[in-house]
């Protein structure tokens, strides 16, 4: 079980995470959504111990991570490709890893077998492709047999039969009882592969839910994750606007979001969402916003020069 407590952390004018609160429940995979910068890999960091949250707690199993006696043995996880010193081969990489905390060293071949790198296991690893890269993160996390994991992104890089792989693998861990969290932009697959959703935008938590309950009524979930995130993506492209298409049945309460708010299809109150005016009112509803219709994040929007440095 992770159990994120008012998580918040800026760096410098920042907000990263905003007083972010979820649990992550053993037994099934969760599926953690959100915009480009909208904090989901600070927050596996701050679990994961690596950045110190300004307030508010990350405990796995009920502690914190740093006080985790054995942690690769409690918590695995991949939060980027390639943390392996390039001249190491995988195998001497994992061996390394399982000497350092305290794992049987029979776990190294086991976990190359699992992740399929079995033949490639004494090569360089700084010449693997990001695909084979990725399976090294994933068999690293896996190396202490651990009951909590976390995967940002795994599938980047993967073929389609990679990303297949992973999907059942996310599955399998969850049908053994471990607590999986995972990240990834791919909507689709995520739809196939997560039983639970916790989607934040900004830093703040947006939905924290199922994947049977966001798609209620027949829409996908790209559809659902568009509702809730429209008005809290920090990057956009010219002429994409996610909110384009969406009909009143879409943003029919429950399912409702700033998407929604932006493309006029509903009012907010200042205690809470509404359902939209009738139909016939419409347009002068898009023309003369309801109170609360336009989202405020608390956000500072960075400048566009720290982000090409951190997306280039
Ligand atoms: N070390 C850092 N220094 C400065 N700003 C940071 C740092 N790490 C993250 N940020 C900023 O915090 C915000 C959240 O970033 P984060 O990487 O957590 O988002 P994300 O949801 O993982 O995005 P992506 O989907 O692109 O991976 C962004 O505005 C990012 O630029
Ligand atoms: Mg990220």
């Amino acid at each position: 079980m992770i159990e994120v407590r008012n998580l918040t952390k800026a760096y410098g004018r920042t907000v990263a995470v905003d007083a972010l609160g979820f649990e992550v429940r053993p037994g099934s995979v969760t599926g953690f959504l959100g915009p480009n910068g909208s904090g989901k890999s600070t927050t596996m960091r701050m679990i994961m111990g690596l950045d110190r949250p300004d307030t508010g707690e990350a405990r796995i199993g009920g502690r914190a991570y740093r006080d985790l006696a054995w942690p690769l043995r409690e918590v695995g996880a991949l939060l980027e490709a390639r943390t392996f010193h390039p001249g190491r081969s995988a195998h001497h990489h994992l061996a390394a890893l399982a000497a350092a905390g305290g794992i049987a060293s029979r776990r190294v071949g086991e976990v190359l077998e699992t992740v399929g790198l079995s033949a490639v296991a004494h090569r360089r690893a700084g010449k693997y492709s990001l695909g084979t890269a990725q399976r090294l993160g994933i068999a690293a996390a896996l190396l202490g047999d651990p009951a909590v994991l976390l995967f940002d992104e795994p599938v980047n890089g993967l073929d389609p039969q990679g990303v297949r792989w992973i999907r059942n693998l996310m599955r399998s861990l969850a049908a053994e009882g471990r607590t999986v969290l995972l990240s990834s932009h791919l909507i689709a697959e995520m739809a196939l592969t997560a039983d639970h959703l916790v989607v934040i935008g900004r830093g703040r938590l947006l939905a924290d839910t199922t994947v049977r309950e966001l798609t209620r009524g027949g829409g996908s979930l790209e559809e659902a994750f568009f509702r809730l995130t429209g008005g809290s993506a920090e990057y956009r492209g010219t002429g994409a606007d996610p909110s384009a298409g969406l009909t009143e049945a879409d943003c029919a309460p429950p399912a409702t979001g700033p998407a929604c708010i932006r493309a006029g299809r509903m009012a907010l109150t200042p205690t809470g969402s509404a359902p939209g005016p009738p139909s016939d009112d419409r347009a002068a509803h898009r023309e003369a916003p309801a109170p609360g219709q336009r989202p405020h994040h608390g956000v500072p929007r960075r400048g566009s020069a720290e982000h090409e440095e951190r997306h280039s």
